[in-house]
């Protein structure tokens, strides 16, 4: 795996800084500090190593460096407001229910409030559709990330809540500033078009997702274009068995061995930690057993 830990944050695209004021990172008791000309990672052991643009970080070089057996991602800050669309879907309610354990600040939007079962004094219900723009401008302003867990049902042509829908939440994020977005769509939609499996590419999505298929490619061009900090998450199969942690990440699975499936526990438990990271800022990310 493989932190690609961003340089632009300190500004050397932008040339604003050439001096020892580091941008400073913590990643589970280990201390990234960006200079222009370097990343200097440092372990509470002293231990300490330099990392030159271009080359990334290997994570089990920092692992075998600092003798630990895996990086923890650290703690939020739990005062982090999060606003979660389809929240009342499979996905969206592991999301709520994991971003409240967190301790985050969570509102959920969603259709039906009686479909989430949820209450929690860090929990605010809004209720809105995606494709009324009026309901959605009035639950972005505030927050300072936006997931999105929306799926339709019905296969329908022309159907186009999900690039719609996400439209009217772009806009709106552009408009008060809100630019982390973590947004789930699925393998096989744009540059995975190739990595789902078999039966999944050749019968399931050209015989019966065709038109959401459709939809989900139009939806993260949408999100592509945008000029927000945007993570997609593409998953396999999704379960609903319980999140284990062992899963895949990749910008690509053309070349590895993976199971096709997912539990949405997991998948859920993966976009939070977009929260805290920006590894995968302005990309889209594949994720499988
Ligand atoms: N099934 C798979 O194997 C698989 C694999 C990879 C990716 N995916 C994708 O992963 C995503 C999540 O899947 P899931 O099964 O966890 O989701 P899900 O249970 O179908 O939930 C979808 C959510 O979207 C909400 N929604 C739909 N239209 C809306 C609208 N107009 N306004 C507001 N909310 C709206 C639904 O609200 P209501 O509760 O009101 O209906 C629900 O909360 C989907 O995009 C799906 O296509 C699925």
């Amino acid at each position: 795996m493989l932190y690609q830990l961003s340089y632009s944050r300190l500004g050397v695209g932008a040339g604003k800084s050439t001096q020892h004021s580091a941008d400073t990172k913590h990643l589970g008791g280990v201390t990234f500090e960006f200079y222009w000309w370097g990343i200097r990672v440092a372990g509470e052991d002293d231990h300490t190593r330099w990392c030159y643009p271009g080359t990334g970080i290997a994570y089990e070089d920092i692992v075998q460096l600092l003798g630990r057996e895996s990086l923890v991602v650290s703690p939020h800050s739990s005062s982090m407001k999060v606003l979660i669309f389809g929240a009342s879907g499979a996905t969206g309610r592991q999301l709520v229910q994991q971003a409240l354990d967190q301790q985050y600040s969570v509102t959920a939007f969603v259709r039906n409030p009686d479909k989430l079962k949820l209450k929690h004094t860090n929990l605010r219900v809004v209720q809105g559709d995606v494709l009324e723009p009026e309901t959605v401008e009035k639950a972005v302003p505030g927050h300072d990330a936006v997931l999105l867990a929306l799926g339709v049902r019905k296969n329908q042509s022309g159907d186009t809540t999900l690039s719609d829908g996400t439209q009217h939440i772009l806009e709106c994020m552009q408009r008060y500033g809100v630019r982390r977005l973590i947004c789930e769509s699925s393998l096989g939609v744009g540059s995975s078009k190739n990595e789902a499996s078999f039966v999944f590419s050749k019968i399931i999505a050209p015989l019966f997702l065709k038109h959401i298929m459709a939809d989900k490619e139009r939806q993260e061009a949408l999100i592509q274009h945008s000029n927000l900090d945007w993570t997609i998450v593409r998953p396999a199969g999704l379960t609903n068995s319980k999140a284990s942690g062992g899963y895949k990440v990749a910008l690509s699975f053309a070349n590895a061995k993976i199971k096709g499936r997912i539990s949405r526990a997991d998948v859920a438990q993966f976009m939070l930690q977009q929260l805290t990271t920006d590894a995968f800022v302005g990309r889209a990310v594949g994720i499988s057993y």
